[in-house]
């Protein structure tokens, strides 16, 4: 197997080896339903697609490129309580520091909700010098990487997810999704637990389950399971939200604004 894969005119080269796509051959422009098919694939498979455009990305690109990958939320519901952001259609740092609102911790979005965000997509519009990268952690291999033993014991567990960790989020629901789920493209298994919103395992004692929580969110910080690609003026990244996990490196100064949309998820399953 070689790191570059060629269907028709669009190649993926291996931008890390758990996770991570750089797309050749698809122009901002792109709307053909058989090259969206084609990339959401890979999406489910890589976790996370790179598209490196030659200008900043405008908002009405941005909006068209999104249809590719499915249907955005209207408003993303657990969007932090600030009066300085209403309702922003981009992430700045200076409105909101990422430490503030635990961005720069590794998790999947809104998994407080019955049916969290499927993916999501970011371009920046104005960068640091240097610093402020997104990671991005493969459940796959989070899964895959853990014993035996730790297989079996999570396999038919529930877990509870709710905003206790996030008491400046507007709303604050609560779901219950298994520990483990399956891709229904890939039909691989995934870790779905993250440090944000997973609150407690179902069955098990407090102390049990947040011992078991916390080596669960140690081993997703394992950095063989991570993809670390600096911003550039220009880029697209599209990431399913339970392939892989995503975090912010609060460890720049000065701006950082990217524009972001959010896409509807089904019901997460085992
Ligand atoms: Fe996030």
């Amino acid at each position: 197997m070689t790191n570059v894969e060629t269907i028709a005119d669009i190649r993926f080269e291996k931008v890390a080896v758990p996770a991570g796509a750089l797309v050749h051959g698809v122009g901002i422009d792109e709307s053909d339903p058989q090259v969206a098919k084609r990339l959401n694939q890979a999406l489910h498979d890589h976790g996370v697609l790179f598209f490196d455009f030659d200008h900043v990305v405008t908002p009405g690109e941005f909006n068209s490129f999104s249809r590719l990958f499915g249907e955005p939320e209207d408003g993303y519901p657990l969007s932090v309580d600030n009066d300085d952001a209403p309702e922003t259609p981009f992430i700045d740092s200076d409105i909101v520091p990422m430490k503030d609102v635990r961005i720069n911790v590794f998790h999947t979005d809104g998994t407080a909700l019955e049916n969290p965000p499927q993916a999501a997509m970011l371009t920046p519009f104005e960068l640091p010098e240097v610093g402020g990268d997104t990671m991005f952690a493969s459940m796959y291999a989070a899964w895959d990487d853990l014993s035996s033993f730790h297989q079996r014991l999570l396999e038919d567990v529930q877990v509870q997810h709710g905003t206790t960790r996030l008491p400046f989020l507007r709303e604050s629901p609560s779901a219950v999704h298994p520990a483990v789920i399956r891709d229904a493209v890939t039909g691989r298994k995934m870790l779905f637990v993250n440090a944000n919103y997973t609150e407690s395992i179902i069955g098990m004692s407090a102390s049990e389950s947040e011992s078991l929580l916390q080596m669960l969110f140690a081993h997703i910080n394992t950095p063989e399971y991570h993809v670390r690609r600096p911003w550039r003026l220009g880029t697209i990244a599209v990431w399913e939200e339970r392939v892989v996990q995503h975090r912010g490196l609060a460890d720049f100064t000065g701006p950082r604004k990217l524009r972001r949309i959010t896409f509807k998820g089904d019901r997460p399953s085992a």
